[in-house]
């Protein structure tokens, strides 16, 4: 392929979708890593391992007192974070659901959450089973329709959780609109975006006007595999007081050597993010068989780009699933997603068992569901593994149905050319 080609093919993934963050890269290299902060001048920032701060005299201090409160490497992260999220703050906390509960503590017994009736396990799990124990009044609504948001909101409700897309099944909510709902509905709603899907290379919530965007920075934002972490970004001034307070004194902050490692892992991540869409569009379009793809033009309206999540139902029973996960060779059966390496898993059995079954079928997350997390592989190789895979489990490619993914909105465009 020539370099007219690269080019064109790069275009037509990109059409549609609303311009690339103006900067991303530069401020994703650069914002919060300047080599004057340190008097060594260290142009990459240094593991900070300190766990106290000299203090001149008592109260007199450079900025530091102890590590659970702040952190320079903690404090480059969330810098950068800020930056690419288009937001004043982030806070860095110890994993992703570090982040959802502590989020959840700026409410208060007796108030009401709406989430999202398709999140992650985990968010399901903490709000069911926890949030609930401590007085919190918990329901769910599909917010894929605005107007089910609107009739779930009552006069105790103080968050909005949205996950889009979803995990696992890849519903898309318009944020734009549940933000402008829930506000109008009540100024004080706290309207929370977990962005974990998209990376801030893809998606901006607070521009569209949720009030927190949230992460599980285990995923794309740090993007090897090899750190568990939660940020969230704000711009309001009440919430980043509130939520730094919590973030010391809830006390689950993430380790200096997990913040150096996220904050490494930023350099590229507009690199990887275009790289997994391009991959996992090679991996959908092989996927794809059933022409009758839904649209998500809302996808477009929001987001610069897809990310590589594919989540597909393979015709068959559980046994196929199993027989196409055991023999996969390149993409590891594992769970979590979004690094460098591909990933595949059966959502029902691994990263959703925690969702009661009946909620379970009426999410569609049921036997014969897959969800692969597509890296950075080379193309040619990806499919080979998928196609090999396929037909170890005896199904055919044309038999595979209702190919869901956050790449379909290209599909239409692409099938409209
Ligand atoms: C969308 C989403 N949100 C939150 C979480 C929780 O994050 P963590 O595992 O870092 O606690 C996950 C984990 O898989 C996730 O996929």
């Amino acid at each position: 392929m020539d370099q007219t080609q690269k080019l064109e093919e790069q275009d037509d993934l990109y059409a549609g979708f609303i311009p690339a963050y103006k900067s991303f890269a530069t401020d994703a290299i650069h914002i919060g890593q300047e080599p004057e902060q340190w008097k060594s001048m260290a142009v990459v920032p240094p593991i900070s391992l300190s766990t106290t701060f000299k203090q001149l005299e008592p109260g007199n201090h450079a900025g530091y007192e102890y590590s659970r409160s702040g952190n320079p490497t903690r404090n480059c992260l969330e810098k950068a974070v800020a930056a690419l999220d288009g937001a004043k703050y982030c806070i860095a906390v110890a994993s992703g659901l570090a982040a959802t509960v502590t989020i959840t503590h700026l409410l208060k017994a007796g108030d009401g959450i709406v989430c999202m009736d398709d999140v992650y396990g985990g968010t399901n799990r903490y709000f069911q089973r926890i949030a609930t124990l401590n007085g919190l009044e918990v329901s769910f609504a599909d917010c894929t329709k605005p107007e089910l948001l609107k009739a779930a909101l009552k006069a105790n409700t103080k968050l909005v959780w949205i996950e889009t897309p979803t995990n696992p099944t890849m519903k898309v909510v318009d944020i734009k609109a549940c933000s402008q709902l829930a506000h109008e509905y009540n100024k004080d709603i706290i309207v929370v975006v977990d962005n974990t899907f998209m990376s801030a290379y893809f998606q901006r919530p607070l521009a569209l006007g949720a009030d927190v965007c949230m992460y599980s920075a285990t995923k794309y934002m740090n993007g090897h595999s090899d750190v568990v972490m939660g940020l969230a970004s704000m711009n309001r001034d009440d919430l980043n007081e509130r939520l730094k307070f919590l973030q010391n004194a809830l006390g689950s902050v993430p380790s200096p050597f997990d913040c150096f490692l996220c904050n490494r892992g930023l350099k590229t991540l507009h690199l990887r993010m275009e790289r997994h869409f391009k991959n996992g569009m090679a991996a959908a379009k092989f996927l794809e068989a059933n022409p009758n793809v839904e649209r998500h033009e809302v996808m477009k309206r929001q987001c610069t780009g897809c990310p590589g999540m594919i989540t597909f139902y393979i015709k068959g029973k559980l046994e196929h699933a199993k027989a196409f996960l055991s023999n996969l060779k390149i993409f590891a059966i594992a769970e979590s997603l979004g690094g460098y390496e591909s990933l595949a898993e059966h959502p029902a059995i691994m990263t959703h068992a925690s969702v009661p079954e009946k909620e379970r079928i009426v999410l569609g997350i049921s036997d014969t569901l897959i969800r692969l997390s597509v890296g950075l592989e080379d193309e040619e190789d990806i499919i080979e593994d998928l196609r090999q895979a396929l037909a170890a489990a005896v199904t055919p490619k044309d038999e595979m149905i209702g190919l869901r993914g956050v790449l379909q909105a290209e599909f239409e465009v692409r099938r409209s050319q």
